[in-house]
């Protein structure tokens, strides 16, 4: 079998690219190891970056995000009991949020590419890639291609197999996890909400009208289990409490432990292939940019490929390098968020400055501006 370019893993950044190339007339193949049940119930992102949104409108998958999709003009920072309220839409001229689930951004990309009748192979566990030769290897065979895309997120195939000495890599793990749950009640925010408590992080989120999405701050060995429902919402209470307003509680329907860790790969290219999304670099959930950058991934190679099947190689010579810019932004944001806000043991000179770079935003147009510009997207870094 042959193609023009191999997609490896079915999330956001392998579905999106697919998308892409479909709408430029370019061939793809893509591959995913689970099921599609799986992948489209998989809880992760909620946070949509207002470039994100519209990308998948010039895609033509934004139907149902543009019905469904919450947007938001603003995030709310909570600490010493008091709740700021940062102003994202006034302080970026405008630029907002949207809240729709990364399990719905799947869905639809699925459907979209399955009404186009093309290739999209669930159960498909790609076994190894041949970087140099352009060879995708699965238990059903080979695919030769022009250009294989590692989209195969942060455990996949696609980074291992480039040849040693070849990556640079950069890592900090953090010791922090987020317990996080999806319960069945009307949210009790109407913006999101960051939390700073001497008891550690919380964040009060949600996915629709009837379904709230709260995360506490925890152990990253702890298990779900080390976590029963009344002690989830008294940790939620206790971090999120303010006067005169209360936390409604709900039935949960999901409820797991994420790890944290930031994690940049370098070059994001070697060969015949070229690394999008979590294959090539990992933030902290802090920020609300994984799922994002994995598109702006996509969208970067997207027109790279374009170019270059137009005759013209250099944007995907420059992949990694345009990426990287926008990839490190991210990072130093979903770092400097993660260590504003999570309690680290009990240092109370960090305590100190964690509460005065708090207030600094709350007070500071310029600090307040800084937050809103990279938490909705700087549309300067590629
Ligand atoms: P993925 O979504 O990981 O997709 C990779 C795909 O490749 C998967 O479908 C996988 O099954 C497939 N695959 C892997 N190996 C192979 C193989 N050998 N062959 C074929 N297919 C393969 N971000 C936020 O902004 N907010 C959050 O709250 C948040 N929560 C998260 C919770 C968890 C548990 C995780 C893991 C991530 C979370 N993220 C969050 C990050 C965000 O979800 C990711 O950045 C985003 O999913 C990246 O998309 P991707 O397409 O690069 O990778
Ligand atoms: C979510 O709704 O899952 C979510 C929102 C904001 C974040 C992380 C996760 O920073």
């Amino acid at each position: 079998m042959r193609t023009q370019v191999g997609i490896v893993g079915a999330g956001p950044a392998g579905l999106t690219l697919a998308r892409l190339l479909e709408l430029a007339g370019i061939e793809t193949v893509v591959l995913e190891d689970r099921t599609r049940e799986y992948v489209e119930h998989r809880i992760r992102a909620g946070v949509l970056e207002q470039g994100t949104v519209e990308l998948l409108r010039e895609a033509g998958v934004a139907g149902r995000l543009d019905r469904e999709g919450i947007v938001h003009g603003g995030i709310h920072l909570q600490f010493e009991g008091e709740r700021h309220h940062v102003p994202l839409a006034e302080l970026t001229g405008g630029r907002a949020i949207v809240i729709y689930g990364q399990t719905e951004v799947v869905k639809d990309l699925i459907a979209a590419r399955l009404e186009s009748g093309l290739p999209l192979l669930f159960e498909t566990p790609v076994e190894s890639v041949d970087a140099e030769a352009g060879v995708i290897r699965h238990a059903g065979g080979e695919i030769e291609c022009d250009v294989i895309a590692g989209c195969d997120g942060f455990h996949g195939v696609c980074r291992p197999s480039i040849p040693p000495g070849v990556l640079r890599t950069f890592e900090r793990d953090y010791p922090f996890g987020w317990l996080g749950i999806l319960a069945a009640v009307e949210p009790s925010i109407d913006e999101l909400v960051y939390a700073h408590h001497p008891r550690g992080f919380a964040l009060l989120s949600l996915r629709s009208p009837e379904l709230s999405r709260y995360y506490v701050q925890c152990d990253p060995a702890d298990d779900a289990a080390d976590w029963p429902d009344d002690r989830v919402w008294a940790e939620l209470r206790e971090r999120t409490a303010l006067d005169g307003w209360s936390l409604e509680e709900g039935p949960v329907l999901e409820k797991g432990v994420t790890g944290m860790r930031s994690f940049v790969a370098e070059p994001m290219q070697y060969g015949r292939l070229y690394l999008a999304g979590d294959a090539a670099h990992i933030v902290p959930p802090t920020g609300a940019k994984g799922l994002n950058l994995a598109v702006a991934d996509a969208r970067t190679l997207a027109e790279a490929l374009v170019d270059r099947y137009a005759g013209d190689g250099r944007a995907l010579d420059g992949y990694s390098d345009a990426c990287l810019r926008r990839v490190w932004r991210a990072e130093h944001f979903s770092y400097w968020m993660t260590s504003m806000l999570h309690r680290n043991g009990d240092d109370p000179f960090e305590q100190r400055l964690q509460l005065s770079q708090l207030r600094y935003v709350t007070v500071s147009e310029a600090a307040a501006t800084s937050l809103a510009e990279n938490y909705v997207g700087l549309t300067t870094m590629g």
